[in-house]
């Protein structure tokens, strides 16, 4: 038996049977705007930006969730979705703040770009909406919930990539929120500050603390890199600006596929710190530390090396070395030993 096929905007397509018609569509090439889609995790069909006309079905369908069907007609394109999706952004935008001017989000924000594409220039509907205040108090991710538009991809990266399961939505209609257990702040509750919900924010409700107000996205460069925290190898964006690394985000690496931990996401400020070694230094006679050139201490490496395994033999001697350095480093390091030493007491932080 052949391929299951559907018919999409007029154009008859085969597919695999468990594919959503969303799936369906981008792999024949047809975009479909999406808010709430994360992929790799359930869809929830939380914004209905990615409606569709199914030919027989008495409603728009959202494409993210419904699985595509044998025989299926579908319509991306007509005005009946246009109407439906632009009405759908103009109810989201009268949903909360979202004042692109003050949002740090400007330029990067998915619902501003759908805002931008259907025209909307306006806020249509005037609403009083259920303000919870900005959570500001922890020192990584700052938790804007007017600017929030409930989409849950911060819930579904949480609780179905990281598997960390902290937050999820909390209260009722206008009054709904998406809270960690108790409705504790970030600090005092499950969350690890992995970030993956700044990551998939489609919008300002999630920022990076320290990134904010140190450059839009088209001032910055993006430098593809591999994490210098551990040996798994994470793939990452540093976002440069006049030489600086202003944030870092997670890139599709083969290990990592758009993931980063605490460490990756937030600890760079190493990178610019005044107390960061540039020269090699020398202990004196009278215990202080000295500036001296990689020359000079390479060299009084290499006497004590000397001395010590002659005294004592090579195996007096251990090297310890490190998942920050990368997989050709390490290698060399233990030829070093090895074979220049001539010992084999060579051992690395991440063995155990
Ligand atoms: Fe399908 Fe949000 S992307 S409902």
């Amino acid at each position: 038996m052949g391929m299951p096929t559907l018919t999409i905007d007029g154009k008859l397509v085969e597919f695999t049977p468990g594919q959503t018609i969303l799936e369906v569509a981008k792999a024949n090439g047809i975009n479909i705007p999406t808010l709430c889609h994360l992929k790799d995790t359930t869809p929830t069909g939380a914004c209905r930006i990615c409606l569709v006309e199914v030919k027989g079905a008495r409603t728009l369908v959202a494409s993210c969730a419904m699985p595509a069907g044998n025989g299926m007609e579908v319509k991306t394109d007509t005005e009946t979705v246009h109407v439906s999706r632009r009405l759908n952004v103009e109810l989201l935008l009268a949903s909360g703040n979202h004042n692109c001017l003050t949002c740090e989000k400007n330029g990067s924000c998915k619902l501003q770009s759908l805002a931008y594409a259907y025209g909307i220039t306006d806020i249509r509907f005037k609403g009083q909406t259920q303000q919870y205040p900005a959570e500001t108090e922890n020192p990584l991710i700052i938790r804007d919930f007017s600017r929030c538009i409930l989409c849950g991809r911060c819930v579904q990266a949480c609780n179905e990539i990281q598997v960390n399961r902290a937050i999820g939505y909390g209260y009722r209609g206008a009054k709904s929120k998406i809270v960690t257990t108790g409705d504790r702040p970030y600090q005092d509750s499950d969350c690890v500050f992995c970030g993956q919900c700044v990551e998939v924010c489609p919008v300002g409700a999630l920022t990076e603390k320290k990134a904010v107000g140190l450059g839009r996205p088209w001032e910055t460069a993006k430098v593809r890199t591999t994490c210098p925290y551990c040996g798994v190898g994470c793939q990452m964006d540093l976002h440069v600006k006049d030489g600086k690394v202003v944030k870092v985000t997670a890139a599709d690496g083969q290990s990592n596929k758009e993931r980063l931990c605490v460490k990756g996401r937030f600890g760079y400020d190493f990178i610019d710190s005044p107390e960061r070694l540039t020269t090699p230094l020398i202990k004196g006679e009278d215990g202080r530390f000295q500036e001296a050139s990689w020359d000079e201490a390479l060299t009084l490496v290499a006497k004590k090396f000397k001395a010590i395994k002659k005294e004592h033999g090579a195996d007096a001697l251990a090297g310890l070395t490190s998942a920050r350095a990368t997989n050709e480093e390490n290698y060399l390091f233990q030829k070093l030993f090895r074979a220049g030493v001539g010992t084999n007491n060579v051992d690395h932080c991440a063995r155990l």
